[in-house]
């Protein structure tokens, strides 16, 4: 029989954190998030969260009012006799050699260590290599349960509470079952493994799905050059179940917090255990070669070069439904115009503030206003319907570079203005 109300801590409140300890809270259990922060945690405990993240504020104000959801600083606040698991939740950024930086990790161990009741089990949902619960497990007197996670950015909430899958694993199956358990009321398929292999679940899911954007990607530029139409050819593609359909739209290149980290540190796990990953690595090249592209076509628009050239931008953010900037193809493509000497107006629904080396508006229209080519970066919704016969009039020039295949091609031609999609027949 398993137990519903669990006593959980959760150490860290990014958005994998945040959104593991609000949706385990709606499941019922009795969750303490706890972060470093001490402004971010005071804001939260008011119910204020400043990730976007459909249905996590609401999440998260419905723990605080159940009184089964708290915030406090430090991780060691989290922890207290009746804690059952304590999620590892802090961030594992790519250190100099492309290898994962633990250093948040371990400094959560070395900290509660020792203070964990027995029959507690710590489980890692930040993305450690392969091997690091067995490699820590010294620093801690209970087991360690490797339980990945596979939270979309802007659909978090979602996907947590339809998983497709529950991945746990640990030398203590024991453990790791009862971390599996947490999950009962979602009813997905559980796969209780060692954790080498459930670590090893994470990367080899986030690295082919790297590899396969890479390859349409390279699939849409190749249709350029041959003619073809890479809208028509993915969709051929996936009707082949074993292919699929999603994950096949070409764009300026595969970001965010997750693929370009994950694929770097599991090409070095491959290079550690002495194999030449050659196909990832590959993949991670056609990546940067994939912006290169997007930047030679902003060229070939302004005339050949952006040296004093007007450009606006539409989209900052790695994808729609986030105001995430971490490697975001859009900033780099940004950075690299700049530095060309591009004079840069940008917009992005969920941006605001400032950033180095261009000018950020509230308006996309004032994005365009004077640019000799516009650059569609990222697929937010509402970028389809701009009334494009004014975003002519505003403009000096008259190409619209849509890395997204976002447009209607014929609203823009209507407009008077040149469509540009990758790998389409415009
Ligand atoms: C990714 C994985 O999809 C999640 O399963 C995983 O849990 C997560 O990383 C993680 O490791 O935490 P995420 O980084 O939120 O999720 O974003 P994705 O939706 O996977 O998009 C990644 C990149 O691929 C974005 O830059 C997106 O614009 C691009 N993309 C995606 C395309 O260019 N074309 C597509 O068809 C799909």
């Amino acid at each position: 029989m398993v137990r519903l109300q669990r006593k959980i801590a959760v150490v860290g409140t990014g958005y994998v954190g945040l959104t593991t300890g609000a949706c385990l809270a709606a499941l019922g259990h009795h969750v303490v998030c706890a972060d470093i922060d001490a402004n971010k945690v005071d804001r939260l405990g008011r119910g204020h969260v400043d990730i976007l993240e459909p249905g996590l504020d609401e999440l998260v104000n419905r723990g605080l009012t159940a009184g089964n959801l708290e915030f406090v600083v430090g991780a060691t606040n989290a922890v207290s006799p009746e804690t059952e698991v304590l999620f590892l939740c802090v961030p594992t950024p790519m250190g100099a050699d492309g290898s994962a930086d633990l250093r948040a990790v371990e400094s959560v161990l070395a900290e509660v260590g020792d203070m964990l009741p027995s029959g507690c089990a710590v489980a890692t949902k930040s993305t450690v290599p392969v091997g690091t619960a067995d490699r820590l497990r010294h620093m801690v007197n209970v087991p360690i349960v490797a339980n990945p996670e596979f939270l979309r950015e802007g659909s978090a909430v979602d996907d947590f509470l339809h998983p497709d899958r529950i991945v746990v694993g640990s030398a203590d199956r024991e453990a790791a079952q009862r971390v599996g358990d947490l999950y009962a009321a979602l009813q997905a398929p559980t796969l209780v493994l060692d954790a080498a292999s459930a670590e090893m679940v994470k990367y080899a899911a986030n690295c082919f799905l790297a590899v396969k954007l890479s390859y349409v990607n390279a699939i849409a530029q190749l249709c350029d050059r041959v003619g073809a139409d890479v809208r028509e050819v993915t969709e051929g593609m996936g009707l082949d179940p074993r292919i699929g359909r999603s994950f096949l739209k070409p764009g300026p290149g595969w970001g965010g917090s997750c693929l370009p980290k994950d694929t770097n540190a599991l090409l070095h796990v491959a290079e550690q255990a002495g194999l030449d990953f050659a196909l990832l690595r590959s993949a991670i090249e056609q990546n940067v070669r994939q912006q290169e592209d997007v930047i030679d076509r902003i060229r070939q628009a302004c005339d050949g070069t952006v040296r004093g050239a007007r450009i606006g931008l539409l989209g900052l953010a790695f994808k729609a439904g986030t105001n995430d900037l971490r490697d975001s193809p859009a900033i780099g493509i940004a950075n690299a115009l700049v530095a060309e000497g591009a004079e840069i107006t940008a917009h992005d629904p969920a941006i605001t503030g400032e950033l180095p080396g261009m000018r950020l508006v509230d308006d996309p229209y004032e994005a365009v206003k004077g640019a000799i080519a516009v650059v569609v970066l990222t697929e937010w919704p509402e970028f389809r319907t701009l009334d494009w016969t004014k975003v002519a009039e505003l403009m000096d020039g008259f190409t619209v570079v849509d890395t997204r295949d976002l447009l209607d091609g014929d609203d823009l031609a209507r407009a008077g203005l040149r469509w540009k999609a990758i790998g389409r027949r415009c």
